[in-house]
Parts: C-alpha cells; sequence; structure tokens
C-alpha cells in the first residue's frame, strides 16, 4: 500500500511525542523547553536521551539515534516502516484510505498559518517600541500610516524566534514551515524564522486574503534586499499580482491596469492617487497573469516601468506574454534613473496620471526604441534590430496578432512581411544549438536530473509534486542549487540566469525532449521522477549489498546489518512499486 506522503506528515504533525514515548516505557522528566530520560537504544546510568514536544523529535547525545515518532517506534520495535505508520494512524484515528481532500486540508493548514503571521508582523509594525525604525523607514518613503494599514504593512524584528515562538504556541509550527515561514535548524532541533529584521509586505489574493509575503530589508542589515515566501499550494505567484485587493475596484472602473515591477512601485502609486497600479512579485509575466487581469476586466494595460536599461529590457520582456495573449498594452517611459514609485512621490498623482494617458502603444514603442530610425536606418541597424526581436516573435502564435504584427514591423522596417517572417524564423534561438562541447571543468549533470530541472522550470508547482522526493537523489552541485534557489522563491528566470554555462546548456538540451503539450508535461515530470528514484535505489542496494556481503549469519547480525537489510527490503518494496506503475 502506498501511504500519501500528507498521511504521513499529518501523523508526524498530530503525534504527542512526549505520551508516544512515555507509553513505549520510557520514562521523561522536563528538563528546559524538552524532556530527557535514559536511552532505550543503547545502555546509559544517566539520562542523553531528548525529547521535544514541539518539533516531535528526539535525539539521544549518548548513541546519536534520533529522528520522529515513526522512526522511533521502528528503530524501538524493529518494525517495517509501512506497519509503523499504519498502527500510530490507528491510534490517533487518522484514516489512511479516507478521501478526505489532501489538498484542501493543507491549504487549510497553509491560510491559517499564514494569516497568523500576518497579524503577527503588523502587531510588531505598531507596537510603539519593536516597529517604531521600520514605521519611520516607511514614513520617510512617504507612506501615510492609513495607507500602511489598508496594505497591511508589517515588521518582522531582527530576531530569530520571534514569529516560531508565536506559531509554536498556536500549534501551527509545521504549517508555517510548509508556508516557509520559519525553517527547521540544521543542527539541532528547533525552528527559526525566516524573516528577520525586514519590513513585511503581505501578498494578497484579489479577495484580500494574505496568502504570502515579500520581505524587504531595512537598511543597514545584510541579506538579499527582498526575500519572498517560497511558493505553495496556497501561493503561485505566475498566478498573483501584488496589490489586486487594493486596485480591483478601480481596474474594473477604468477597464485598464498599470502594471510595474517592484511592491513599493505599486504602494508608492496607490499612495499618490494611481489606484489602479499592481505590481508582478520578482516573476515574469505568464499566461495566468493575463488571465486574472482579464476576469478584472482589464481591457488595457499600461506598463509603467524604471527609466534605466533594466526597464528598457522589461519591455522587451513583457511584451511577449502580452501580444501572446492579444492583450492591449501601452508603455509610459519612466525619465532616467527613476523608478515609479520615486516619480509618483516627486510628481504627483496628476503628472503619474498625465504621463498614463501619453503612454504609447506597445508595438510602437517596441518598434521605434528598437529602430528609431524606421524605414530610412542602415541594413546593419534594421538586422540588430530584427534580432532583439526574435524573442518577442518566437511566441506570437500563428493567427491575427501575430500577422498584424508583422504588418505593423514591415511598415516600420521598410521590409516586405513575408521576408520578415523567413528572417525572424531563422533567428529562432531555439534552432542554434551547441550540444556536446564541454563549457568548464564542472561535471556534466545526469541527463535525467537535467531532465528533472526542466520540468520544474517549466511549472514550479511540480517540484511539490516530487511524491518520491527525488530532489534528495540529485547529486549534481549545479543542478541542486538551481532548484533551491526556485525553491526559496527565486523565479525560474533569475535562477537559470545564475545557473553555470554546462547547467544552462544541458537545461537546454533537456528541455528540447519535453513534451509541448502543457498537459503531459505533469506525467513526464513523473516518470523522470521514478527513473531518478529508481537509480538512486539500484545504488543504494548495491552499498547494502556490499556492506553486508562479509556478514555470516542471520544470528550473528550487527544491529547495522540488520537494519540495512530491513532498509533494503523497504528498498525492495519501493523499487517493486515504481517498477509497476512504469
Ligand atoms: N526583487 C526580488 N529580489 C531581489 C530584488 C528584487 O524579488 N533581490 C523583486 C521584488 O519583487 C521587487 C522587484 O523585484 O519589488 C523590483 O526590484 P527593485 O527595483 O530592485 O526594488 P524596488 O521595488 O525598487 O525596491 P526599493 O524601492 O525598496 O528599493
Ligand atoms: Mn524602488
Amino acid at each position: 500500500m502506498l501511504i500519501p506522503e500528507h498521511k504521513i506528515d499529518e501523523i508526524r504533525e498530530r503525534v504527542d511525542m512526549i505520551a508516544l514515548v512515555q507509553r513505549h516505557g520510557v520514562e521523561l522528566k522536563k528538563s528546559g523547553r524538552s524532556h530527557k530520560g535514559l536511552c532505550p537504544f543503547h545502555q546509559e546510568k544517566s539520562p542523553s536521551f531528548y525529547v521535544w514536544a514541539d518539533t516531535r523529535r528526539f535525539k539521544c547525545f549518548g548513541c546519536q539515534a534520533g529522528g520522529d515518532a515513526i522512526s522511533f517506534v521502528q528503530r524501538l520495535l524493529g518494525k517495517p516502516f509501512v506497519d509503523t505508520v499504519q498502527d500510530l494512524a490507528k491510534e490517533l484515528g487518522i484514516d489512511l484510505e479516507a478521501a478526505v481532500d489532501p489538498g484542501m486540508r493543507e491549504k487549510q493548514q497553509l491560510k491559517d498559518a499564514t494569516d497568523f503571521a500576518a497579524q503577527h508582523f503588523q502587531q510588531r509594525l505598531w507596537d510603539p517600541a519593536i516597529g517604531h525604525h521600520a514605521r519611520e523607514y516607511l514614513r520617510s518613503r512617504g507612506l501615510t500610516d492609513e495607507l500602511m494599514r489598508a496594505f497591511g504593512l508589517g515588521w518582522a524584528p531582527i530576531a530569530w524566534t520571534d514569529l516560531a515562538d508565536r506559531l509554536r504556541e498556536q500549534g501551527l509550527l509545521a504549517f508555517g514551515e510548509k508556508a516557509g515561514l520559519v525553517s527547521a535548524r540544521s543542527k539541532g532541533d528547533g525552528f527559526y524564522d525566516t524573516f528577520r529584521g525586514r519590513v513585511m509586505i503581505p501578498i494578497r489574493s484579489p479577495e484580500g486574503r494574505t496568502i504570502a509575503f515579500g520581505g524587504r530589508l531595512l537598511e543597514g542589515e545584510d541579506g538579499p534586499k527582498y526575500l519572498n515566501s517560497k511558493e505553495s499550494r496556497l501561493y503561485n505567484k505566475s498566478e498573483v499580482l501584488y496589490a489586486t485587493d487594493q486596485a480591483r475596484d478601480e481596474i474594473r472602473k477604468k477597464k485598464s491596469a498599470v502594471l510595474c515591477e517592484g511592491y513599493f512601485d505599486a504602494i508608492g502609486l496607490h499612495q499618490a492617487g494611481v489606484k489602479h497600479a499592481v505590481a508582478l512579485c520578482s516573476t515574469a509575466l505568464t499566461p495566468g497573469h493575463m488571465a486574472l487581469l482579464g476576469r478584472l476586466e482589464a481591457k488595457e494595460l499600461v506598463l509603467l516601468l524604471d527609466g534605466d536599461e533594466a526597464g528598457r529590457k522589461a519591455v522587451e520582456r513583457l511584451a511577449g506574454p502580452i501580444l501572446a495573449a492579444g492583450q492591449s498594452a501601452r508603455v509610459a517611459v519612466l525619465p532616467d534613473g527613476e523608478d515609479p514609485d520615486t516619480f509618483a512621490r516627486r510628481v504627483g498623482a496628476e503628472a503619474v496620471q498625465q504621463l498614463v494617458a501619453k503612454a504609447r502603444p506597445l508595438t510602437e514603442h517596441l518598434f521605434t526604441s528598437m529602430l528609431p530610425g524606421g524605414p530610412g536606418s542602415s541594413f546593419e541597424e534594421k538586422m540588430s534590430a530584427l534580432d532583439r526581436l526574435k524573442a518577442i516573435t518566437s511566441v506570437l502564435p500563428v493567427g491575427l496578432v501575430r500577422s498584424a504584427f508583422f504588418g505593423a514591423l514591415s511598415k516600420h522596417f521598410g521590409i516586405p512581411a513575408s521576408e520578415l517572417e523567413t528572417e525572424l524564423k531563422s533567428k529562432n534561438p531555439q534552432a542554434v544549438r551547441a550540444v556536446g562541447k564541454p563549457v568548464s571543468n564542472e561535471p556534466r549533470p545526469d541527463p535525467m536530473e537535467a531532465l528533472y530541472a526542466a520540468c520544474v522550470l517549466r511549472d514550479t508547482r511540480l517540484m511539490g509534486k516530487d511524491e518520491y522526493r527525488c530532489f534528495d537523489e540529485i547529486k549534481h552541485l549545479g543542478v541542486r542549487t538551481l532548484l533551491l534557489t526556485i525553491q526559496s522563491g527565486t523565479s525560474p528566470e533569475e535562477a537559470q540566469y545564475e545557473a553555470s554555462d554546462t547547467v544552462k546548456l544541458a537545461l537546454q538540451v533537456a528541455r528540447d525532449q519535453l513534451p509541448v503539450d502543457e498537459a503531459r508535461l505533469e506525467p513526464a515530470f513523473h516518470s523522470v521522477c521514478r527513473r531518478v528514484k529508481l537509480r538512486a535505489i539500484e545504488e543504494h542496494l548495491g552499498r547494502i549489498a556490499r556492506e553486508t556481503a562479509q556478514t555470516p549469519g542471520a544470528a550473528e547480525l550487527t544491529d547495522d546489518a540488520r537494519a540495512l537489510l530491513e532498509q533494503r527490503g523497504q528498498l525492495l518494496d519501493l523499487k517493486r512499486q515504481l517498477l509497476s506503475q512504469k
């Protein structure tokens, strides 16, 4: 029987660890935040066996045994994993076969923890002493108290367990971890706060429910300027736009939305009275965002981006998805060196509204910014402009939008549309491929590992669907780092940007092997997972075989060998299971 991971989690989360250990004959005494007693796994006279009620884990500092409720019972009674889980589930009244929608339950738990954290951060901001510095910072950015409250801004103090302690009191620690608000310490037990010394910006659903956070570092600390909640069942940043809850009425009224790139750009625009502003949550624009804007009845989109090279590049990045969705859009150009936030603060609402009103249509903006001289430009100028356009044209689906785009392009470039089509097709980046060329000394990732990563890059939610935890089996350091970066909330684009050329090359090759059809991606991912896991199992079995080879007879099996043989049985079970799914 394959026990769903969430049921196992539920057991781990609900078990009363102190009672469980005591019921198995270990006497425990409270000692600080933990309980201690004589270790049942080795002979000792003074207690070095510790149990923590909050994390529901145990650890013996004498024999180094340690783990959770399941491994405790398994080890003590020598029972197989599955039997142990079934017995514990029965004791806790958890029905392993029950068809409660696990997704719904997890979502509710994430909601509880996230709601609680939002309240907590706000409380900290408005606490006269604790939040003073943060409030002053926000005021210095031109925000009124009223706006800070409307946006639910908060403060995560410079402390390790300010939130973790509160979550534990509420019994929400495990969910807080799932929501990325706290992390388990790598050494020892306990959890620490993810966000420290940061102004907390709640990211909310259109209905106003907090689903994630962006945390902006306050001056003087270190770490990245922004830290964002990782994605979860609750939060998929490809479908959320920051400040939608505040902007949606105005968007419906104006039939238009202003899109910018930073949280504080959206906040600053609202403060200046531009109330239909929303922002991306440190990710690329996706069809999910376009659908959301459609539901909000935004007939047009006004891009308001930084007045620097980054802002200009952003227009080119955003143009593809906008044009592909057939969304009408205009671009407002900010003065050099300004972002929407500083600009709105400096010139005020009316001037921003004027700038928005004067915004030029997206295609016109693209063509003139890439080829200012129009049809009279030199051949070289035209070719280099076309080169920059290929990223956009490569995502335009065949149809009305594409032909209209090529029509306008043809006029501006003074080149017949049919010739442009041929020219841009041959510049399709995927056609140019360099395979097999060693880029550096870094070892090349295993193709399966690259495929795993390529799937996740297409849809980061897949990481949450890795039921066999293949992620733990990924060996290539570069691929692991990439995945960890994505897990910590960095956008796939950004994470890839940081990857080495060796990894990039492997990803490019892998990407081309994946099904184009979105619906077939998840099955492909599961098949990759099975193969990664099988390979790991084979290797593990090989190691066990080597280690138990010298073991003479069953009667003389050492504890270690017995544990290994038991593990072997479990691995063989899992292997059978995996093979039967192929
Ligand atoms: N961002 C991020 N991680 C970073 C930097 C930026 O996730 N290390 C995302 C955030 O969503 C941020 C947006 O990119 O809001 C824009 O970044 P940037 O322009 O650097 O920051 P600002 O929004 O201008 O922030 P501030 O005005 O507070 O400096
Ligand atoms: Mn800014």
